[in-house]
């Protein structure tokens, strides 16, 4: 683990597994209302990290890949919020956006919000947004490199860091 800038700082997962662990142990340690960006290639383990924010969110169905539906929306049993796992690989033209109520949906005050491909939108990415960029190193290992611009949400990704890699 490498601390970069001030609010950003890089881990490496060892396997898939690996990567779903990290994603629920950042979703226990949220607020309500956050925007989880997630940025890299195919095949480079976005949504094996949304699995684990499903679990660790505590979502009633499993997340998986976005088939037809570019938004999916999930409900938890312990109140009323909402995670929304959002995928903009088919997006193409920034006017596909407003289609699918994406500015609305980011402003869902009970509402966690995961994207991948998060550089189609990148335009409507909040300065608070908790973003993640994977790297394919090998076969089964990723570089993840979280940052934020904003002090308050840095926070919330340091004790993450503390819970997930004891410092
Ligand atoms: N360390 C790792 N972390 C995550 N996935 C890994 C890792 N090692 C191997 N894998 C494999 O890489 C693949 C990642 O697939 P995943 O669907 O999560 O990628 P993605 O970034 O969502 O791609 P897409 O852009 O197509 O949606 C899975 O088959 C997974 O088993
Ligand atoms: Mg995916």
């Amino acid at each position: 683990m490498t601390v970069l800038e001030p609010l950003s700082f890089e881990c490496v997962s060892h396997s898939a597994e690996q990567t779903m662990r990290l994603g629920a142990r950042l979703a226990r340690a949220l607020p309500a209302h956050v925007i989880i960006a997630l940025y890299g290639p195919l095949g480079a383990g976005k949504t094996q990290f949304a699995r684990g924010i499903g679990l660790g969110w505590g979502a009633l169905q499993s997340l998986r890949s976005p088939t037809f539906t570019l938004v999916q929306e999930h409900r938890r049993a312990a109140d009323d919020h909402t995670l929304y796992h959002v995928d903009l690989y088919r997006i193409e033209h920034q006017r596909e956006l407003a289609t699918l109520g994406l500015e609305e949906i980011l402003e869902d005050e009970k509402g966690v919000v995961v994207i991948e491909w998060a550089e189609r939108a990148e335009a409507l990415m909040p300065s608070d947004a908790i973003r993640i960029k994977f790297e394919m190193i090998q076969e089964s290992k990723r570089r993840l490199t979280f940052s934020t611009q904003d002090t308050a949400t840095w926070q919330i990704v340091l004790a993450f860091r503390k819970n997930a890699f004891g410092v």
